[in-house]
């Protein structure tokens, strides 16, 4: 059941009564208080609670509430979300080096660092797993000669890529299938793996790596982004946040995908500073207040007048309170991690960090 202070706080947005220097300031209070969460007990506790999350995690089911996940973010009309996202609805952090200033530039200098750690060359045959709106599986179609499966569970995204893969003429160089991660079998091998904030909705890690093993070829790699944070690892639970938009998910610790790599080594891994994704919520945040009129009448075409107020108003403390987390400490707490690995045993190249 949902506790009373959750309805209190979606009543309060709904209303606009709280303003924002009081969600930021509530933000960054709830942050901290995650922070000594997680600390408490000092490093014994937390190598108990490490350990319970890493046996939580190598069993079950590898993605717990699919349904959920879909319902909370992927399955709302692609029309809403294409007012926050950039123009190639990444739905995921972007990149802002010195001289990217606008969200365009910056999901096109995050593909582009994706795709050279991932080693993408013409003629790879390549899954995109958890593809989202396409952002991935399009630029790959388009910037390289290769062949390209994206899935996701959901199917607004589909019919969405579909449409773009037709306007951009990208032919059978890109296909998109919907399919629950659980279920997936794509009955062929790949050289490349990717998968881009996707692996934070899933609970079986150890499950989910061991198949992205078996689509891998012989030489194949797999490239893994997740969004984490520096040194604690922990499950989505207990908060607003955790219960309107992130049920059943995990944060990870930019150790944490070592321990679950058993058919597969991780050869390079590459820390991103938080300071690129709470560059990215900011971005998300201005597009959906400069669009809000919009946002509401596309929310009310499903939802009463009330609820599509309560929905963009939820929307707006999401984006606040995850720009304040990965903003804190100029990103040098929560952050993301990239990790490229290959078959135990493949090209011969030795592990980067051996899992104990
Ligand atoms: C945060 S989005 C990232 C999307 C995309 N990779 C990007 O960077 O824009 C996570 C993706 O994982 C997909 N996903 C979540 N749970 C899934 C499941 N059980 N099976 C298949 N896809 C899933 C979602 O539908 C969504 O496409």
């Amino acid at each position: 059941m949902t506790p009373l202070r959750y309805t209190l706080l979606d009543r309060a947005l709904a209303a606009g009564v709280i303003p924002d220097g009081v969600l930021r300031a509530g933000s960054r209070y709830g942050a901290g208080a995650r922070r000594r969460r997680e600390e408490r007990g000092g490093v014994e506790a937390q190598e108990q609670r490490l350990a319970a999350l890493v046996a939580h995690m190598s069993s079950g089911p590898i993605a717990e509430l699919p349904a959920v996940a879909n319902e909370q973010h992927y399955e709302l009309p692609a029309e809403f979300l294409g007012l926050l996202l950039g123009p190639r609805r990444k739905y995921s952090g972007c990149l802002w080096p010195d001289g990217v200033t606008d969200l365009a530039a910056a999901e096109e200098a995050m593909l582009d660092l994706t795709c050279r750690r991932a080693g993408i060359r013409d003629g790879m045959d390549v899954l995109d797993l958890g593809c989202g709106w396409g952002a991935l599986s399009i630029w790959l179609a388009e910037r390289y000669d290769v062949r390209v499966l994206g899935v996701s569970n959901s199917q607004r995204q589909r019919e969405w890529i579909e449409a773009e893969r037709g306007r951009r003429d990208l032919g059978d160089r890109l296909r998109i299938v919907t399919a629950d991660v659980n279920e997936l079998d794509p009955g062929r091998t790949f050289d490349r793996v990717m998968s881009v904030e996707m692996f934070e909705h899933m609970r079986n890690w150890r499950a989910l790596l061991a198949r992205v093993a078996g689509w891998l070829q012989d030489e194949g790699k797999a490239f893994v982004h997740v969004f984490s944070h520096r040194r604690l690892a922990y499950r989505f639970q207990g908060t607003w946040a955790a219960e309107r938009f992130f049920t059943a998910g995990t944060m990870p610790s930019h150790e944490l995908l070592l321990r679950f790599a058993d058919d597969l080594v991780v050869t390079e891994r590459w820390a991103v500073s938080g300071a690129h994704y709470a560059k990215t919520l900011m971005a998300w945040l201005e597009r959906l207040d400069a669009h809000a009129e919009q946002a509401l009448t596309i929310l009310s075409g499903e939802h009463s007048a009330l609820e599509a107020r309560r929905l963009l108003a939820t929307w707006r403390l999401f984006l606040i309170s995850t720009a304040e987390i990965w903003g804190w400490r100029g990103g040098d707490e929560w952050m993301v991690s990239h990790y490229l690995l290959e078959r135990r045993g493949g090209s011969g190249k030795k592990p980067l960090v051996r899992a104990t």
